[in-house]
């Protein structure tokens, strides 16, 4: 078989290292004998996995200890409602970014009122909103870093945001450093950058929980739906309230120590990304059988890179595909709503990978001129 080159908008690729060490740990998980998926999760083995875990979140995030780490189920889509349950007395601001932007906000609405404070839908989320006013009576403004569907993304994070300030980082958290002082809360689902499906992240301020004094709805808080659940038990280093998904928490293990051992941190981690993102839309910019969708170049996610056939072109669509499919790029099928290609380069992807998508573009280009 050809070798393959995954651009999968997610789940991701994962590092090779930490496949293989998760096939052991499945046969045989910390010299016990019995393997990851049979472990009983209070065996003194895996809640130093889980203590561990979370010390490598605080060293690559530098998350400072007035902030919990809390490793859930039910995906970033749970968090949509977890956090106007946890967050929203009256009203919260939300910045309309794409789909799992408006997916949030229209969760938070079942809650209190909601402020869509810009929205870019009127261009199919080909740009990020800027000049909006977030109403600084709300109780948090919410955005989504990272727009996986249309390859925008806000790489730096706000000043004067005027209250709390929430982010849904799914797809592009461990791709850079980020300030987390600035965030009452970022939670998103890991199966992007740090690990496979079936655990969130979800980073709170334990000082702003309890708060919700003027709500009805859902007040008080179904047990797991609190925060302050899991950060309780997370303050005794336990992080387990209920019997945790213990297979992806061990990927992402396993991910976060291949990001600060072998990669050398976040800011290197990212240094690598740009490289990797810089050198794909340069050829997209370059061949002239492609255009990039992203209406601004500022924009632009390093994660998820779309572009469509240049005009003149657009008949050529599947014999691209076809074509790519045959030199083994995998996934780079756009999004039905923006069409043509979307390769995502998250961590685990190479620059080899990179090279690979390059040389077909370049062939195709040529093949078909
Ligand atoms: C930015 C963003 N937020 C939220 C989600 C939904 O995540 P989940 O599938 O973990 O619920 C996705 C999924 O792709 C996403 O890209």
């Amino acid at each position: 078989m050809n070798k393959v080159h995954n651009f999968n908008a997610g789940p991701c690729p994962l590092p090779k290292e930490v496949i293989e060490s998760t096939i052991n740990a499945i046969r045989n998980f910390d010299n016990t004998g019995v393997g990851l998926m049979e472990i009983s999760h209070r065996t003194p083995g895996w809640e130093r996995c889980m203590a561990e875990t979370r010390q490598l979140w605080r060293d690559l995030l530098n998350i400072p200890d007035e902030y919990e780490v809390l490793f859930l189920g039910g995906g970033a889509s749970t968090q949509f409602f977890t956090i106007p349950a946890n967050f929203l007395n009256k009203k919260a601001a939300y910045l309309q970014t794409g789909v799992w932007a408006k997916k949030a906000a229209k969760e938070a609405k079942n809650f209190g009122e909601v402020v869509i404070v810009a929205s870019s839908e009127d261009k199919t989320y080909n740009y990020i909103p800027k000049n909006y006013v977030i109403p600084a009576d709300a109780d948090y403004f919410h955005i989504t870093t990272n727009n996986t569907i249309y390859g925008t993304e806000i790489k730096y994070d706000m000043d004067n945001v005027p209250c709390k300030f929430i982010a849904d980082m799914s797809s592009d958290i461990m791709s850079r450093p980020v300030d987390v002082k600035k965030y009452a809360c970022i939670y998103g689902g890991a199966q992007k950058n740090v690990g496979p499906a079936g655990v969130t992240f979800v980073i709170v301020r334990k000082d702003l929980l309890g708060q919700i004094t003027d709500r009805t709805y859902m007040n008080p808080l179904p047990t797991m739906v609190d925060y302050r659940t899991h950060a309780a038990e997370e303050a005794k280093n336990i992080s387990m309230f209920n019997t945790p998904p213990v297979l992806p928490i061990f990927v992402m293990h396993e991910t976060l120590k291949w990001v600060k051992e072998t990669i050398g941190g976040v800011a290197a981690m990212n240094k690598l990304n740009s490289k990797k993102s810089a050198m794909l839309y340069e050829e997209i910019d370059r061949n002239s059988m492609f255009v990039g969708t992203v209406a601004d170049k500022a924009d632009r996610s390093i994660m998820n890179h779309c572009w469509v056939m240049a005009p003149g072109y657009e008949d050529k669509q599947d014999a691209f595909m076809a074509f790519a499919k045959e030199c083994g790029m995998v996934g780079i099928k756009g999004h039905r709503s923006v069409g043509g290609f979307r390769a995502s380069l998250y961590n685990a992807v190479t620059i080899e990978d990179v090279e690979a998508l390059i040389d077909c573009m370049q062939k195709f280009e040529k093949n078909n001129k």
